[in-house]
């Protein structure tokens, strides 16, 4: 049985009179223990969709489709059953530890609070509990007594991944774990975070704007653009040879893009991702496209197969898979 089963996700944003359709319809499953990355440039809607999968949206956000976990549908799910879920079965490491950490609070009394909440233990177990998780993560258990003021940011990273781990989840959804950091801290918590999983057989999903970091982490990577997966399949093919062209100026394939600094950023990539509260008819990186063909901007599309394991959303996939010519 997979652990994660999404499909048809869409998710919408009412703001200012107008609906921000930030996902529109991504279809994803993951298995027990695996890696998922998913990459795209800001706005894309990484966020938006990890998020809404444990229901964790403003009151702004619609969400439709489908979301199985194990074999429940989290869609339909009573509110006391997703948060009995969250921290004990799926957790999050948020997008900037500093704003997810509560500033009043001990680092070991925020780690000790999703044990307490979700295992009959006693205060002085989740004690333990709290300073043992501390050591995997590479932080001294004295630091338990310690705000999240008083630790660097690598520090405060660290603590984030110990209370994801708390409750030994299934899943674990990383959301930008390390971008606020140096690269050296953000390998280090990288490599943390990989071995923790692996060791525990614990699934995710990674986000990162980082093609090459996620591909060092995860085994699958997913691309995203204006709130579509555009490609998914198993990390060293994407990379090798990507297959969408979106992916391709992700990954610096093009040589026309950039300089190689900025290799792995999107930002080589000319022009704007497009306006999600229009309807986007046809292929939405059309505009953007350099092998864009006329059919383009009004085709149907969808995600091809594109080799084992693999595909992509793109017309060129589709003919070469279906021997066309173009
Ligand atoms: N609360 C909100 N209200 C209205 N629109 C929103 C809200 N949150 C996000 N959006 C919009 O939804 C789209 C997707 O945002 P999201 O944060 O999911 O992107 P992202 O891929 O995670 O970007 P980043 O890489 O910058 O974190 C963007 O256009 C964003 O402006
Ligand atoms: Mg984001």
């Amino acid at each position: 049985m997979s652990l994660l089963e999404v499909s048809g996700l869409s998710v919408s944003y009412r703001a200012g009179g107008d609906d921000v359709r930030a996902v529109r319809g991504v279809d994803l499953s993951l298995e027990p223990g695996e890696t998922l990355g998913v990459a795209g440039e800001s706005g894309s809607g990484k966020t938006t969709m990890v998020l809404s999968l444990l229901r964790l949206l403003p009151a702004t956000a619609t969400v439709s489709g489908s979301v199985r976990f194990r074999d429940e549908e989290l869609s339909e799910a009573r509110w006391g059953r997703i948060r009995a879920i969250r921290w004990a079965e799926a957790s999050v490491v948020f997008q900037g530890a500093m704003s997810a950490l509560n500033p009043v609070r001990t680092v070991g009394e925020q780690i000790r609070e999703p044990i307490l909440l979700h295992e009959k233990v006693s205060e002085k177990q989740a004690a333990a509990r709290a300073n043992e998780l501390l050591d995997n993560v590479g932080v001294s258990a004295a630091r338990a007594s310690s705000y999240p003021h008083e630790l660097s940011g690598g520090q405060r990273q660290r603590v984030m991944i110990a209370m994801a781990l708390a409750c030994r989840p299934d899943l674990i959804i990383a959301d930008e774990p390390t971008t606020a950091l140096d690269v050296i801290v953000q390998a280090q918590i990288l490599g943390l975070l990989t071995e923790l999983v692996a060791e525990s057989k614990i699934g995710m999903i990674m986000i990162s704007h980082d093609l090459s970091v996620l591909s060092s982490v995860c085994s699958r990577l997913a691309v995203m653009y204006a709130g579509r997966i555009v490609e998914i399949g198993p990390s060293k093919q994407l990379m090798d040879t990507p297959e969408h062209p979106y992916t391709r100026a992700l990954s610096g394939a093009f040589p026309t893009i950039g300089d190689p600094a900025s290799r792995m950023a999107p930002t080589g990539l000319a022009g704007d991702p497009p306006d999600l509260r229009l309807a986007l008819p046809g292929c939405a990186f059309e505009p953007r496209c350099p092998v864009a063909r006329p059919e383009c901007a009004t085709a149907d599309i969808e995600l091809w197969p594109a080799g084992p394991g693999r595909e992509a959303a793109c017309v060129i996939t589709r003919d070469r898979r279906s021997g066309a010519t173009p």
